[in-house]
């Protein structure tokens, strides 16, 4: 036996000698540890060993078992130790290396103008309301006096999701749910995105509109004017007017068109202006007494006006960008010139 064993110390020496790899290490270790392995068959073995010699060759393969455990876990230690400083010198980073600059982004002309807006009529006591971009017919059309066959709705080519489903096609729908849910004084500013089925050099599928909406006691159209004054000056420049047409909204009475006074040439007449010393920038108009019953607001004791204009214009007159464009391709060198 003692020979027997003599022989596994040595091959086990042997298999080990130039062993660099905990998997083949492990492998080995299989060999004659493992349940089916030499040393594990010599231990099954015992029982075919004469009883009065059974308790000494058990000893000696006691031993053998574990001399050969020792020795593989020294073994480990040393290549799980080498392995780990290998790895590391692998990974090894050079932080001399130049990082990678990320360029700066810029805010949208979008962006810049819609806070511009909100600052100015937040000054003015203006509380901002967001409606859902996604609409029933009811909200984008009907409570705002705009049933199915009226020739108004041809204003606004729809894009339907479903049959009472849609994109709304103006931030007007937003001034129903605010006077459901609110009893005057309203005072409300309503920014957001909206959708018309319209696509060329002027128009787009997706666009921004601002709605401002009052209600109250005694508001009339004076109020609407002056502060229409104050927000042209305030975004247009100091002594920049405005002046009122009359139009047609189903949802307002009387109705406007608002234009500022050309803040390119004072008026004089320009490119920008067409020679007319006018620019329109938004409609707006006398919330419409039907509306306003609609929502359970009594019209013979509140009155109020509403006004929506479109962002990317705004943008386009105040920046002076003339291609529209430009602001939906989001190119971050267009959008760097802009600063609010
Ligand atoms: N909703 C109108 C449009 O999109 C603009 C508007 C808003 C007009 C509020 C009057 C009052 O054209």
């Amino acid at each position: 036996m003692q020979k027997k064993i003599d022989e596994i110390e040595k091959s086990i020496d042997d298999a080990v000698k130039d062993v660099q790899s905990s998997k083949t290490l492990q492998e080995i270790k299989m060999r004659f540890l493992g349940k089916t392995g030499e040393i594990s068959s010599l231990m099954k073995n015992l029982r075919d060993v004469p009883p009065e010699e059974r308790p000494s060759v058990g000893k000696l393969l006691n031993a053998l078992r574990q001399w050969t455990e020792e020795k593989f876990a020294a073994i480990e230690t040393r290549i799980k130790d080498f392995e780990l400083k290998k790895k590391y010198a692998d990974e090894k980073i050079d932080v001399t290396l130049p990082g990678r600059v990320a360029g700066d982004g810029a805010y949208h002309p979008n962006t810049l103008i819609r806070d511009e807006l909100i600052s100015v009529f937040a000054g003015m006591g203006f509380e901002v309301f967001e409606g859902p971009e996604i609409e029933n017919d009811y909200y984008n059309f009907t409570a705002l006096n705009t049933p199915a066959d009226h020739p108004a709705r041809d204003m606004q080519d729809t894009f339907y999701l479903a049959k009472d489903l849609l994109l709304r096609t103006q931030t007007s729908a937003g001034q129903i749910r605010v006077m459901e849910n609110k009893k005057p004084p309203i005072k409300i500013l309503s920014p957001g995105k909206v959708y018309r089925s319209d696509d060329d050099a002027t128009h787009s599928p997706m666009f921004s509109q601002m709605e401002g909406l009052v209600v109250d006691k005694g508001i009339t159209l004076c109020d609407l004017k002056g502060m229409l004054d104050e927000f042209a000056r305030k975004i247009f420049g100091d002594g920049v007017k405005t002046r009122l047409r009359p139009s047609y909204f189903p949802f307002t009475e009387p109705s406007v068109e608002v234009d500022v006074s050309c803040f390119e040439c004072g008026g004089k007449g320009c490119r920008l202006c067409k020679g007319t010393g006018w620019i329109e920038v938004l409609g707006a108009g006398m919330v419409n007494r039907r509306v306003l019953e609609g929502c359970g607001i009594d019209p013979d004791i509140y009155t109020g006006f509403a006004f929506g204009m479109g962002i990317e214009r705004i943008a386009m007159l105040k920046f002076g960008i003339n291609n529209m464009k430009l602001l939906f391709e989001g190119d971050v060198r267009f959008l760097k010139q802009f600063k609010g």
